[in-house]
């Protein structure tokens, strides 16, 4: 299998880009932002508890998103592979995401990081702001408070992957098929 952690800060182009790669290669995505915003759309009771989390632009707890990475992982056993995104942001979800590809016999391939400068960050998500429909990204207030949350609380995430020798550094900035191809020499390599 090929399965891949989609790394990078808000805004660093993890959903764009998890939608090119995995049509490429062929892997299921799997993004707990996208999967918390279904279930706060459907009114459920695990989307109205995140909500609170994801307005506020902080972190929800990690048994909820453990669990829910779980149960994905379940409903596509014969996939070719997963990309994540959004999905280890702490070395506890990362550590419980080992253990759980490893009950399936399969591993991390490779964590690709996005790096994009900071200004161009908050350019791209007030941008999306006006439209999106996204609370985290109507006001510079809580988007600046996701980018902190990102460097001290998930930061420490690419270490983890460093560690066993999975870390790859990728330029984020340009044009999206500029970093489409980088991501797939990455990948190739
Ligand atoms: P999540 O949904 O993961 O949001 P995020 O990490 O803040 O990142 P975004 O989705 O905003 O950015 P992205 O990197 O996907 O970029 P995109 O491609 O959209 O998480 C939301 C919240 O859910 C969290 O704050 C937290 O509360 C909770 N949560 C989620 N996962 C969790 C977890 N594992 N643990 C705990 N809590 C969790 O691009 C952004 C914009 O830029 C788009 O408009 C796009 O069109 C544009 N763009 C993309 N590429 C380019 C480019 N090259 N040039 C110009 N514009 C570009
Ligand atoms: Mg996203």
């Amino acid at each position: 299998m090929l399965n891949i952690v989609l790394f990078g800060p808000p805004g660093a182009g993890k959903g764009t880009q998890s939608t090119k790669v995995i049509e490429k290669y062929n892997l299921i995505h799997l993004s707990t932002g996208d999967i918390l915003r279904a279930e706060l759309a459907a009114k459920t009771e695990l989307g109205i508890e995140a909500k609170k989390y994801m307005d506020a632009g902080e972190l929800v707890p990690d048994e909820v998103v453990i669990g829910m990475i779980s149960s994905k992982i379940d409903e596509n056993k014969d996939s070719k592979g997963f990309v994540f995104d959004g999905f280890p942001r702490t070395q506890k979800q990362a550590l419980a995401l080992d253990r759980l590809l490893k009950s399936k016999n399969t591993a991390i391939s490779m964590m690709l990081s996005l790096e994009v400068e900071h200004n161009e960050l908050i350019k791209r998500l007030l941008n999306r702001g006006k439209d999106s429909g996204r609370a985290d990204d109507r006001n510079s207030e809580v988007i600046e408070k996701r980018i902190k949350v990102y460097n001290s609380e998930t930061t420490p995430v690419i270490e983890y992957y460093d560690y066993q020798n999975k870390y790859k550094s990728i330029a984020g900035m340009g044009t999206i098929d500029e970093i489409f191809n980088n991501l797939c020499v990455a990948i190739e390599s």
